[in-house]
């Protein structure tokens, strides 16, 4: 008989890859997904626990089944993901009804854990070991990289994949509480990297974002001694056909050697996307934050990008009200904002996460509303930058990798069939909303820009008259 899963998935990349990956193999098992968590037998959360907002949302969603479960004992719910290998016991402890919990290193323990369950009722708790538990190469072995069989259907669109290279990190930023629930950094094994990339390009897939916490410290050391770094990877991919586009997240700056940025130009599937946070323009916040550089190593390494890769777009991510910020602090941030004209910037406000550096040393003594305040100021400012970024763009035509209809996309019907509004996005990551027709999504489509928002670009598909290398590849 079908069992009917229900998934929930928040937080970042990686963990939509690991949603992606537990409903293969739970598929595998004769599971099917349904978005209706009252029709569910199974209900999983897959959570965060990077920010303090992201929990409080998993613990209240969790809180609502709580009288559902009372009335159907036998649904059974499972908590996965860094917030399962962070709190573990303690899960069980605010939520009793949980049947399952377990951590982002122990995904593959889930079919056989849910068979177990099914026999024979009672909590079941799966978890690496915490970082200081005993020998690195002990606790390596206790975060497993999952990247078994894939399902397209939970992804937004079968031609665009995620694929880990890397898991865990070893930066240990004083605020961040990555390293500790997603263990010590492991590269993968460039050979199996190869293989799952060219047996998604075989499954249609055009583009392929490589996913790791700092994805160009990657580096892989052979049986020989030979080394494979980030760059001889995108060299390997950028041979697989059919595969149209490659990008990478998320970028540590001190990592952004010249051998990636060569690869970057040279190699014409990578795009010329770099998502390296800078985080803050304040020196003596980035000290506290440990992230190992100066505000002036950061703007060397934006030069170098500049310099080496054309059609660069570089986006960043900044915390704002970290320990001790001033307000001179703030505006150093906002100058390194207003110099670099990021693409785009991801903001958030300080959320001490116990267990941390930060939270053990540093008091988090910027008040709520100074934080809600720089963060609305330093987002004001990113977006009047985004949109004059975008404005270079109009009457431009650029290459378009078709992702799908957009969300808000309504039919009309002209001779040649329904026209949809569709969206795709440049080489450079800028979302192109532009109308079209269902065959072309999944292609490479030249599109002239004739409109721009901050965070969009609208266009129109150009009608091949002169041969289809009219385009410029921004
Ligand atoms: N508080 C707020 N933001 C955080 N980030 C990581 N840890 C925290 C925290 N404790 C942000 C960083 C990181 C992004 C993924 O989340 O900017 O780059
Ligand atoms: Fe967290 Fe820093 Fe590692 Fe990024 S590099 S995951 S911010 S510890």
């Amino acid at each position: 008989m079908t069992k009917l899963l229900y998934i929930e998935t928040v937080g970042c990349q990686m963990n939509l890859l690991d949603s992606e990956l537990v409903v293969a193999s739970l598929r595998k098992q004769g599971y099917e997904l349904t978005d209706t968590p009252g029709r569910a037998d199974t209900i999983l959360f897959n959570t965060c626990s990077v920010r303090q907002h992201a929990e409080d949302k998993i613990y209240s969603a969790l809180g609502r089944l709580k009288n559902a479960k009372q009335r159907h004992p036998e649904k059974i719910i499972g908590v996965l993901g860094c917030m399962a290998q962070k709190d573990q016991r303690k899960i069980f402890e605010r939520a009793p009804f949980v049947d399952l919990v377990v951590g982002p290193g122990q995904l593959h323990q889930i079919p056989r854990l849910l068979e177990e369950i099914a026999v024979e009722r009672g909590p079941r708790l799966e978890v690496s070991l915490d970082r200081q538990a005993g020998r690195r190469d002990e606790i390596e072995r206790s975060f497993e990289s999952y990247d078994p069989d894939r399902d397209p259907e939970m992804r937004p669109t079968p031609y665009q994949a995620f694929v880990r290279i890397q898991i865990g990190c070893d930066k240990f930023c004083t605020y961040c509480i990555v390293p500790s629930v997603r263990g010590p950094e492991q590269g993968r094994d460039p050979a199996h990297i190869r293989a799952e990339a060219r047996k998604l390009a075989d499954e249609g897939c055009r583009e392929i974002t490589l996913l790791g916490q700092t994805v160009n410290s990657y580096r892989f050391r052979h049986g020989d001694g030979r080394v494979t770094r980030l760059s001889d990877l995108l060299a390997g991919l950028q041979e697989i056909p059919g595969l149209a586009r490659l990008k990478f997240v998320t970028n540590y700056p001190k990592d952004m050697t010249d051998d990636l940025l060569a690869a970057v130009r040279e190699l014409p599937k990578v795009s010329p996307y770099l998502h390296v946070p800078a985080q803050s323009g304040s020196n003596g916040v980035l000290r506290r934050m440990k992230r190992g550089y100066t505000v002036e190593d950061y703007r060397e390494m934006f030069g170098r990008i500049r310099e080496r890769v054309p059609g660069y777009a570089v986006t960043s991510d900044f915390i704002v009200g970290f320990c001790g910020e001033t307000e001179e602090d703030f505006e150093q941030t906002v100058e390194l904002v207003r110099e670099c004209r990021f693409k785009n910037s991801f903001i958030f406000k300080y959320s001490e996460r116990p267990g941390t550096k930060g939270a053990e040393l540093f008091a988090d003594d910027v008040p709520e509303e100074t934080k809600r305040r720089r963060n609305n100021e330093l987002l004001a400012i990113q977006n009047a930058i985004s949109e004059e970024e975008n404005q270079q763009f109009l009457g431009q035509t650029v290459e378009v990798l078709v992702e799908g209809p957009s969300k808000n996309s309504h039919r009309h019907y002209e001779e040649e069939g329904p026209i949809l509004q569709l969206t795709g996005r440049t080489h450079c990551d800028r979302i192109v909303v532009f109308e079209g027709n269902r065959r072309q999504i999944g292609e490479l489509l030249p599109v002239t820009i004739y409109d721009t928002a901050p965070h969009t670009l609208f266009g129109e598909v150009v009608t091949c008259e002169v041969g289809p290398q009219v385009y410029s590849l921004s």
